[in-house]
């Protein structure tokens, strides 16, 4: 079996994987990172999403062996420390942007993403386009992009 080598959350692994691993499974199987979900078999519901290179990513979308030598964040990597939340996911706490939280993590990784590519004062048109690729089968989305738009503003302080 081929090894892959990455940075995952600030830490080199490396691991013996089939060549048909998805990035998805590397982390919830190999490294038992199991905040990236998997809701769908069909690429669309973004519950898997994690950041390559500081980029929002679909890990159920990419081969594990494709990540050789590359920089790859969870959503158990985001948060400054043990004791706080990054301020994405605060805002999601503080403004019930979850229910169920199946599709938070995705969401999350997703949110800061769009804070990066598009500023920390993002209108509501602007949030719903940009999290076209992430299902929530609960909340309704009103919460979630109410989440957003407070995360984004608190990642400017
Ligand atoms: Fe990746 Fe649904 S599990 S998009
Ligand atoms: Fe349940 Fe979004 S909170 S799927």
């Amino acid at each position: 079996m081929p090894k892959v080598s990455m940075t995952v959350n600030d830490k080199t692994v490396s691991s013996d994987i089939e060549e048909r691993t998805l990035l998805v499974q590397f982390l919830r199987e190999n490294l038992m990172l199991t905040g990236t979900h998997v809701g769908c078999d069909t690429s669309q519901c973004g519950a898997c999403v994690v950041h390559v290179n500081g980029l929002a990513m679909k890990s159920c979308t990419l081969l594990a062996l494709q990540l050789e030598s590359q920089n790859v964040t969870t959503i158990e990597g985001i948060a400054p420390s043990a004791a706080e939340l990054h301020p994405m996911q605060e805002a999601f706490r503080e403004n019930h942007g979850l229910q169920c939280g199946f599709c938070t993590p995705g969401m999350i990784m997703t949110a800061i993403d769009i804070v990066r590519r598009k500023g920390n004062d993002l209108d509501d048109h602007t949030i719903r386009e940009e999290l076209d690729g992430n299902i929530c089968r609960c909340t309704g989305y009103h919460n979630i992009v109410k989440s957003v738009a407070a995360g984004a503003k608190a990642m400017a302080c």
